[in-house]
């Protein structure tokens, strides 16, 4: 089924007679870092503009889910537990996660869940857990409806995965595979659709084979505006129109460089992006600021060292403080000597995580 021809009814659950009375399953799904950023969304977490990520291989969320029918299917049951410990600040989210995903798992109320999950990355370092999380959950739970119908296509269930995950946070869809991930509707992209994330079609460049990210956990605190409030303020935002016209050209444009492996114009891209996504916070109403002094001084030293050494080192950000620094694998040697030296200061207890790309989530 090609996906431009896909649509939400698609994902209905086809009718079952009986279900497993009680099982468990483990998945590991991994974070992801956009070069073309998912700002601003319509209804069902339907985006304004399409995005392109990489998947990350490091940074991944562990979730165990553990199930058993229950006597009523009044509503939802489940616990949630980080670390081993009970976590009740996570479940509205899942509650609403639950609700948006019911008509597609129709299975939900019938069961009790245990939700246990765990990240490699450490504990609020502002790395978004979201993506890798939803993504984990949605693959556990999808692997249920797999068993309901084990003639289930390992294609639909990535899709399906992906779609679901989607409902829980947008860029979980991007979360599912790996290495380059697409989400979003955008004529340049054959397939790409805002359903769910899919696999960039095209030729890649060999620079990018294992590109590094490293982490700069600049600070590890709470943000004060969530991802979800921020694509909010997309709605009514001056440049909101123009910037979603961007994302599509900027897609088009990486298009272009991932073929022909010009890292200086990759830099480019990447780094407008993150900039921008920045630049919609700080002239939305209410305008707010994510960046921390560290962040701009990481910035002005990844510029001053590009420009005296010459290596194809960029950087990108998410909603957050967080630098993400990536490079390719044939000059880690001198870009990480560089960070020790000269960005780990930067960072919160000198704290980052060297990860890279990925080929996204597993069962185990
Ligand atoms: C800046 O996927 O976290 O990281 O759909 O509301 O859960 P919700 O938002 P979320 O937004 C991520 C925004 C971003 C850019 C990106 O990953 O594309």
């Amino acid at each position: 089924m090609g996906s431009v021809t896909m649509t939400e009814k698609d994902f209905t659950s086809k009718p079952y007679k009986t279900l497993p009375e009680h099982g468990i399953i483990t998945w590991e799904a991994p974070s992801n870092i956009a070069l073309v950023k998912y700002w601003g969304k319509k209804t069902n977490q339907i985006p304004e503009n399409p995005s392109l990520s990489f998947t990350l291989s490091r940074c991944k969320t562990i979730t165990t889910l553990s199930y058993s029918i229950k006597e009523d299917n009044s509503g939802f049951a489940f616990e949630v537990f980080l670390d081993g410990e009970k976590k009740d600040s996570f479940k509205p989210k899942i509650e609403t996660f639950f609700k948006r995903i019911e008509p597609y798992l129709p299975f939900l109320k019938a069961y009790t869940f245990k939700i246990e999950t765990t990240n490699t990355f450490p504990h609020s370092s502002g790395i978004a857990s979201s993506a890798s999380g939803m993504s984990a959950l949605a693959l556990c739970l999808l692997s249920i409806e797999k068993m309901i119908h084990p003639e289930m296509t390992a294609d639909f269930f990535t899709k399906k995965a992906s779609f679901l995950a989607r409902l829980g946070s947008g860029s979980a869809c991007r979360s599912v595979e790996g290495s380059l991930i697409v989400w979003g509707k955008t004529k340049t992209i054959k397939d790409s659709t805002d359903l769910f994330g899919t696999k960039y079609p095209y030729k890649v460049h060999d620079n990018f084979n294992n590109y590094q990210d490293t982490i700069l956990l600049v600070d590890k605190g709470e943000k004060q505006v969530s991802s979800t409030l921020g694509h909010k303020l997309m709605h009514n935002h001056p440049f909101a129109k123009t910037r979603f016209k961007q994302a599509h050209e900027n897609l088009e444009k990486l298009k272009g460089i991932l073929e022909n492996g010009d890292l200086n114009q990759f830099i480019e891209v990447m780094e407008s992006e993150a900039l921008t996504l920045h630049a919609m916070m700080m002239t939305g109403f209410p305008y707010f600021i994510l960046m921390k002094p560290n962040t701009l001084e990481i910035i002005n030293k990844i510029w001053k060292y590009r420009q005296d050494t010459g290596l194809p080192v960029g950087f990108t950000l998410d909603a957050g403080a967080n630098v993400h620094v990536l490079y390719p694998e044939e000059h880690t040697k001198p870009v990480l000597k560089f960070i020790k030296n000269e960005l780990v200061a930067y960072c919160q207890n000198e704290q980052y995580i060297c990860d890279q790309i990925g080929l996204g989530a597993n069962q185990l």
